[in-house]
């Protein structure tokens, strides 16, 4: 593959996508991954990503500096320009104006990197530092206005540096470059695709389990069925799917799953584990505590469920990259947004190794991989239920009657959604139940009670979601049969907030 060692930057994961959208294999890896990790992935190349930091700031960000002397093309973007140029001997100042936005990339050389884009394309710069002196063996081989040093090489040594970044939308022409970077100086095919990354995930599940059995988490959810299915291809019955019923389910939910994996001819073992999610909930309102007691206590109940069986060492689990991203701890190079519970809330003492063949890839991606694999369309195109489930959802403690009260709620949005085809046109829809009562009129008697507010956003991989337009009539349909079918709830409002600033969940 190509190695992007991410810096921070919030485009990371888009030069990877970009890769492999011109069929070849990418992974991200932490800025500071080990040289022998790095080697262990067998590059062709390496991408330095952008990042927030200052390359001459005491605490700046720096990798193995062995990858320099790898003989391996690299490209640095942004601040992986400016990594490369300090080492190289070069230097690197803050830019007099901070450069935010369009600029036309002028070509100085004819270079394969720009090999069928155009000089005078419009490139997305966004820095605050800039080179100032080039380093010893480089040349200038693009400027633009305000960037004299808009794009350098040393190509003798395969060595590329851009200022702007050309993984992202604004930069026309990002995309060809990046892959002639791929094609022409890291020599990688356009071979790749998610046949080629079943096949890869299935080999390397072979190896690493060898003869030793893997229990896999399964919702229900496409995720962790696509990982189920790679395992199954993989080890076939070495393979134990365990489905927990934490209580925090939506109506019906495990006798849908259920019948769902038995129709595959699957053998699931269902827990009922729900006493003790809710017992462990009772009077917990901080959202982090509860994603973080509910990510413990799924891995207790695995624990517990693999004991019964010999020889269970692994754990798999459906982890996309989303998850990892806003999990990560403010060690890294980006900030915990909220820890995913199969991320950030793993006990330290869990013992079983982990299987992730998703960890890297995004949510449409899994679902192309899906189709691959032959997944029903029906499960494919079922909409994200995060691992803690409703208890995310309730605002304050979760509790069963508050619970109950959502689960109507919610059954009732997303069977008027089913029926209006809205549910197929949308990222995720739910409700959840605020923690707020307000007064209302219902015949001629004064009531006070719950607010339940319906979020339905559209997205293409969950990192950014803007409100969903759904008619107002149809809004209004969910609101009317809500108040009236639901006793107890006699207020229902419409988040009409984006990610960023809001997120997804609102916990
Ligand atoms: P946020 O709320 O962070 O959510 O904007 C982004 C996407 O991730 C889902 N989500 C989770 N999925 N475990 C999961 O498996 C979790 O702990 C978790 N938290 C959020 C969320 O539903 C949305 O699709």
């Amino acid at each position: 593959p190509i190695v992007v060692l991410d810096f921070g930057s919030q485009y990371t994961q888009i030069i990877a996508r970009k890769l492999r959208e011109a069929g070849v294999y990418s992974e991200i890896v932490p800025y500071n991954e080990r040289i022998e990790d790095i080697l262990a992935r067998t590059p062709r190349g390496i991408i330095l990503s952008g990042g927030p930091a200052s390359v001459y700031a005491a605490d700046a960000y720096h990798p193995d500096e062995e990858i320099f002397n790898l003989g391996l093309p690299i490209l640095g973007i942004c601040y992986g320009m400016q990594l490369i140029s300090q080492f190289f001997g070069g230097s690197v100042i803050p830019a007099d104006h901070h450069e935010y936005g369009k600029a036309k990339l002028t070509f100085e050389k004819e270079c394969e990197i720009f090999k069928d884009t155009n000089d005078g394309q419009t490139v997305w710069m966004s820095h605050g530092d800039k080179v100032d002196q080039l380093a010893d063996g480089f040349e200038v081989i693009g400027t633009s206005e305000n960037s004299p040093f808009a794009a350098i090489a040393n190509e003798a040594e395969r060595i590329y540096a851009f200022q702007f970044h050309p993984e992202v939308y604004h930069s026309e022409q990002g995309s060809l470059i990046l892959k002639n970077f791929a094609k022409y100086i890291c020599g990688c095919e356009s071979t790749w695709n998610m046949g080629s990354f079943a096949k890869e995930q299935i080999k390397k599940i072979q190896d690493q389990v060898g003869n030793k059995k893997v229990l896999c988490g399964v919702s229900g959810g496409v995720d962790s069925s696509v990982v189920a299915t790679l395992l199954a291809e993989a080890i076939g019955d070495q393979l134990i799917p365990v489905f927990v019923d934490n209580g925090l389910l939506r109506a019906n939910e495990r006798e849908q799953v259920e019948a769902m994996f038995k129709s595959r001819g699957v053998n699931l073992v269902t827990v009922d584990a729900s006493e003790t999610f809710l017992s462990r909930l009772a009077g917990v309102t901080d959202p982090e505590t509860k994603r973080k007691i509910i990510g413990e206590t799924f891995i207790e109940v695995f624990d517990i469920e693999a004991k019964k069986h010999d020889g269970i060492e692994f754990l798999a689990q459906g982890t996309l990259y989303t998850d990892v991203i806003e999990s990560v701890s403010v060690k890294g190079p980006s900030k915990t947004i909220k820890s995913h519970h199969n991320v950030g809330g793993l006990p330290d003492w869990m013992t079983f190794e982990l299987i992730e063949p998703l960890r890297e890839i995004f949510k449409d991606e899994v679902r192309l991989l899906g189709l691959e694999l032959g997944l029903p369309k029906d499960m494919i195109g079922r909409h994200p239920f995060p691992g803690p489930g409703l208890a995310i959802r309730v605002m304050g403690d979760v509790n069963k009657p508050d619970l109950e009260l959502l689960r109507k709620a919610d059954t009732i949005m997303l069977d008027v959604l089913h029926a209006t085809g809205l549910y197929d046109k949308t990222w995720q829809a739910f409700t959840v139940l605020l923690n707020v009562k307000s007064v209302g009129v219902m015949g001629d008697n004064r009531t006070y009670d719950n607010t339940v507010c319906v979020r339905i956003v559209e997205a293409t991989d969950g990192m950014t979601a803007t409100f969903a337009h759904i008619p107002h009539d149809i809004l209004e349909t969910i609101s009317r049969r809500i108040i009236n079918e639901v006793d107890g709830i006699n207020r229902v409002v419409y988040d009409i907030s984006s990610k960023p600033p809001a997120t997804i969940e609102w916990e």
